[in-house]
């Protein structure tokens, strides 16, 4: 049996950072997210009961290094005795990043095992099961704005708005594309056990959601901007304190950082928010957009520009 399902990456406005359960993927605190439209990961799953081994090619290249969690994954979903499988993904975007291409990945990974197994799951389950390879993933299984919570032994995952109700847009500027040094699995951890910043940042996180909920719910694009800035600069404060220190940041990055503050002091709708790696993701609001776009593009050390409205979840796009 084989299936194609794609998934569009998300980016969390509220971060997640840092598991409390690093058996099952568990992630330490809440967020909230979007998910993209116009970026992209398909995924088809053969499992082909003539193979010995599984096998994975991403934009057509033979991957073994993501190889090890994508096996993961679909032992997760068809369970340890399942037929070997060939993996195919194709992306749209750089991978390993900080683009979130794990989240889209293993998200698609998981809907598309599912439906070559035959097996009938809801989409709580597959967050789940994706969310045991990347805590991000969960989120892609949703669209529009997307919550986390934690919920004792799982994770439980709503849209609080659809991609239609408040219809932001996205621009992502490259700064550095290619992997990144650190992994944000191992990241986390450094920061869990060595930064003197890691248990306030735990314990602020609600009163940071419940902000984050409020100024969505009113559609309050400043407040929504003060509240996503900051808590991204806590995440990042957090991995500086960590020892050794974890950086994604480069001179770009800082870069993109003041045109942005600078265009919303001149009355553009946006912000900016930036995950494990050196891209920065401007948020705002359509009329802002082409401002946005220029501004970035003019930054010294910005490599490319990509934008994305707000979309749908994960889903299978064939079964064959
Ligand atoms: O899902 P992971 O393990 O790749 O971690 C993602 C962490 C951040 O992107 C930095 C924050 C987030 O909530 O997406």
């Amino acid at each position: 049996m084989q299936a194609t399902a794609r998934a569009q990456p998300n980016i969390a406005l509220v971060k997640y950072w840092g598991k409390r359960d690093t058996v099952r993927n568990l992630p330490a605190v809440g967020s909230i997210s979007i998910t993209l439209h116009d970026l992209y990961t398909q995924m088809q799953v053969e499992f082909d009961a003539s193979l010995d081994a599984d096998r994975l090619t991403v934009n057509g290249e033979q991957d073994d290094g993501m190889l090890p969690r994508i096996s993961h994954c679909l032992d997760l979903v068809a369970g340890p005795q399942r037929e070997r499988a060939s993996v195919t993904s194709t992306c749209n975007f750089p991978v390993a990043a900080g683009l979130a291409s794990s989240a889209s990945a293993f998200a698609a990974t998981a809907c598309a095992a599912a439906a070559a197994a035959g097996i009938e799951t809801s989409t709580s389950e597959l967050a789940n099961l994706a969310g045991r390879a990347s805590g991000s993933a969960a989120r892609s299984l949703y669209g529009g704005f997307a919550e986390l919570k934690n919920a004792g032994d799982a994770v439980e995952v709503e849209t609080i708005e659809d991609p239609a109700a408040w219809p932001l847009r996205v621009v992502i500027a490259i700064t550095k594309a290619g992997p990144k040094a650190v992994s944000s699995g191992e990241a986390m951890e450094r920061s869990r056990k060595t930064s003197p910043f890691y248990a306030r940042w735990v314990e602020e996180q609600p009163a940071d959601l419940d902000e984050a909920r409020a100024a969505i719910a009113s559609r309050d694009f400043e407040r929504l901007a003060a509240i996503a800035e900051h808590n991204c600069l806590k995440m990042h404060s957090v991995m500086w304190a960590s020892r050794p220190p974890i950086v994604y940041w480069n001179s770009a990055t800082l870069d993109c950082m003041s045109a942005v503050r600078e265009l919303r002091a001149r009355g553009h709708a946006v912000f900016f928010t930036i995950d494990a790696g050196p891209q920065v993701k401007a948020v705002c609001l359509p009329q802002a957009e082409a401002a946005v776009i220029e501004a970035l593009r003019g930054t010294a050390g910005v490599e490319t520009i990509m934008t994305s409205g707000l979309g749908d979840g994960a889903a299978v796009v064939s079964v064959t």
